[in-house]
């Protein structure tokens, strides 16, 4: 990228960092981002990650998942996780961690077992040692990840064919066993809109999980969308209050409004205002490090700076809702409501263009 001293300034100056401190202002648990490990010498681009004012939260987009964090059976690496964990605890922001049994990013040596037993054990073991590493350090594990499919089945992955939903059911108790402190969430897509098949479904999985005893605390929409095709306000509230008689905490956790160049301001003001309704969420990124472009190219567009770390439209978009709803005296009603606040965009990311 080029040098370019003027931006490097504008990030830097007084309009700096905003999101987190007008987000907990409006009575919210934080405003967050994901960050991946190749963005790590890009200090541009850390300078704005790693500002708390701007964000409370960071997710390590890839250096918790399975292929990271056990590549080969009992061997264990972290390095690309604490890269990330580190940063936070440096900068004072909070760590969500991301994700524990997930289908994707999945080792061959696990996507092989087909042994109810076997299965548990590696389950197991696989997250006693890993939230067992980060213990006391996750404000929330993703235990769970993506285990639907959109017409309302369970996803047919290697854990649900050893194991059936029981996998699910012995994560969370494993998860709770390893760190009691952490808020252990379900975390999926296209789970916004209410009430589809996936949604519906989703609930009768959180009813399951909780009637066989285990532990659930927060589920996570994850929030990727579209200009133009973004959940309704309306539908988003009506989801979140669906949830939220379930668990304590409702979050959107890896937010992007995916959008052509060529796509109007206007309709982006409209899919930000939408996804900023009453209770939380955020997004961030810069193109640059999305997964957006890899899976859908050309509407790279999905994040809250472009790639040379100006502001975009919709950033400003959502300071002026925060502030808004901070004036309107949101924080009352949202700590009555048990909704956190969250934004990580591009947790997904490198899962999905490794994938690609
Ligand atoms: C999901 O559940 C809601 C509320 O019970 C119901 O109105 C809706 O029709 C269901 N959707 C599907 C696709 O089954």
């Amino acid at each position: 990228m080029k040098f370019q001293p003027f931006l490097l300034l504008s990030t830097v100056g007084a309009v700096s960092g905003q999101l987190d401190k007008l987000a907990k202002e409006a009575g919210l648990l934080y405003f967050g981002t994901a960050v991946d490990n190749p963005s790590l010498n890009n200090q541009n681009y850390l300078r704005v990650a790693r500002d708390p004012a701007e964000f409370g939260s960071l997710t390590p987009a890839n250096g918790q998942k399975w292929s990271n964090t056990q590549p080969s059976q009992g061997r264990f690496t972290y390095g690309s996780g604490d890269a990330i964990a580190n940063i936070a605890r440096q900068a004072g922001q909070q760590l969500r961690c991301h994700t524990l049994v997930w289908y994707n990013q999945l080792p061959g040596w696990v996507s092989s077992v087909y042994n109810r037993d076997q299965m548990q054990r590696i389950i197991t073991a696989h997250i006693q040692n890993v939230a067992g590493h980060y213990k006391g350090r996750c404000y929330a594990w993703d235990v769970v990840n993506e285990a639907m499919e959109d017409d309302g089945r369970y996803r047919n992955n290697p854990m649900y064919r050893a194991m059936g939903v029981d996998y699910i059911t012995h994560s969370f108790k494993i998860a709770q066993q390893t760190d009691p402190d952490a808020k252990l969430y379900y975390n999926d897509f296209n789970i916004e809109r209410c009430c589809n098949a996936k949604i519906n479904a989703t609930i009768a999985m959180i009813r399951t999980i909780k009637a066989a005893g285990a532990p659930i605390h927060g589920i996570g929409m994850q929030g990727h969308s579209r200009v133009g095709m973004s959940p309704s306000k309306r539908e988003m509230k009506e989801t979140m209050a669906r949830f939220s008689e379930l668990v304590d905490e409702v979050a959107f956790t890896e937010v992007d409004i995916r959008h052509t160049k060529a796509a109007n301001r206007r309709r982006r003001k409209r899919a930000t205002r939408a996804r900023l309704h009453g209770s939380c969420r955020g997004l961030f990124g810069d193109a640059k490090y999305s997964w957006i472009p890899q899976q859908y190219p050309g509407e790279g567009e999905a994040c809250l700076w472009d790639r040379n770390y100006n502001k975009k439209p919709a950033y400003h978009s959502i300071v002026g809702l925060l502030q808004s709803a901070a004036s309107a005296g949101l924080r009352a009603s949202a700590t009555q409501a048990p909704v956190a606040a969250a934004a990580t965009v591009a947790a997904r990311s490198a899962a999905v263009a490794a994938a690609n």
